[in-house]
């Protein structure tokens, strides 16, 4: 495990964004494990701003989302499909065909779910995946309990996520989807590199929690201590407690 400070949100999202395009650098048709959340937008402007410079080229990357609310349909402005064009897609040029979220309005689970560790599978796993983590230590919506050893799944929200989450949806927690499709720990474990950014004082004691403490399905960030290659890119707020 790597940990780098960074001064601030601007500064973790700089280092985030050299990382990754040090990856696509090395490795042009990289595959991108990608995250929502508000952790990596900075990471994404400071990449379209790379690339608007000429100096990033994502023609040859593929990139696979980590989640999806189940029951949104893509256009839907809170599905994480309209998120990543709107922060990142509609600014660069990966190319539409090798952009992948899993299928929320598919009802089918186990369809959705089982399509999506294909599309995984067929691209050769994860080069570099890019994570942010929850209050509670979840990853994706991986959340506490989920065992270690799944790939793509459904997953229940917990009320505390539903919660965090309703300020997106006009603060009405009605609104908020139940369920998701996740990428699961199995998937995101066997990522070739996983690149976490946390931003702020509210995360530092889930931070501290997750790589300090014991690793258990109750915070499952912590599995990542066993990692190979993980790093995590946190401002000063974020890794105060560490
Ligand atoms: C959501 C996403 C996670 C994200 C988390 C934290 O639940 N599914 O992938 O890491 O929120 O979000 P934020 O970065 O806004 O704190």
């Amino acid at each position: 495990m790597k940990i780098i400070r960074a001064k601030d949100y601007k500064d973790m999202s700089r280092k985030a964004a050299n990382i990754i395009s040090a990856q696509v650098i090395m490795k042009p048709y990289a595959v991108l494990g990608l995250a929502t959340g508000s952790s990596p937008v900075g990471t994404y402007a400071q990449l379209i701003d790379w690339y608007n410079k000429g100096d990033i080229d994502f023609s040859e990357v593929t990139t696979i989302n980590l989640d999806e609310y189940r029951g949104l349909p893509r256009e839907h402005d809170q599905s994480y499909w309209y998120f990543m064009h709107k922060n990142f897609f509609d600014s660069v040029n990966v190319q539409p065909d090798r952009i992948f979220v899993p299928d929320g309005s598919n009802p089918d689970a186990a369809e959705a779910c089982r399509e999506y560790d294909a599309i995984i599978q067929r691209a050769g796993g994860i080069d570099l995946q890019l994570l942010g983590i929850g209050h509670d230590g979840h990853i994706g919506f991986n959340e506490p309990g989920a065992a270690f050893e799944l790939g793509t799944h459904c997953v229940d929200l917990t009320k505390e996520t539903i919660e965090a989450n309703k300020r997106f949806f006009n603060n009405d927690e009605t609104l908020v989807p139940r369920q998701a499709y996740t990428m699961g720990i199995k998937t995101i474990m066997q990522a070739r590199k996983v690149l976490m950014v946390a931003s702020g004082a509210d995360k530092a004691q889930i931070i501290k929690k997750a790589f300090f403490g014991p690793v258990t399905p109750e915070v499952p960030a912590s599995i990542l201590q066993m990692h190979p290659d993980f790093i995590l890119v946190g401002d000063q707020d974020a890794l105060s407690l560490i």
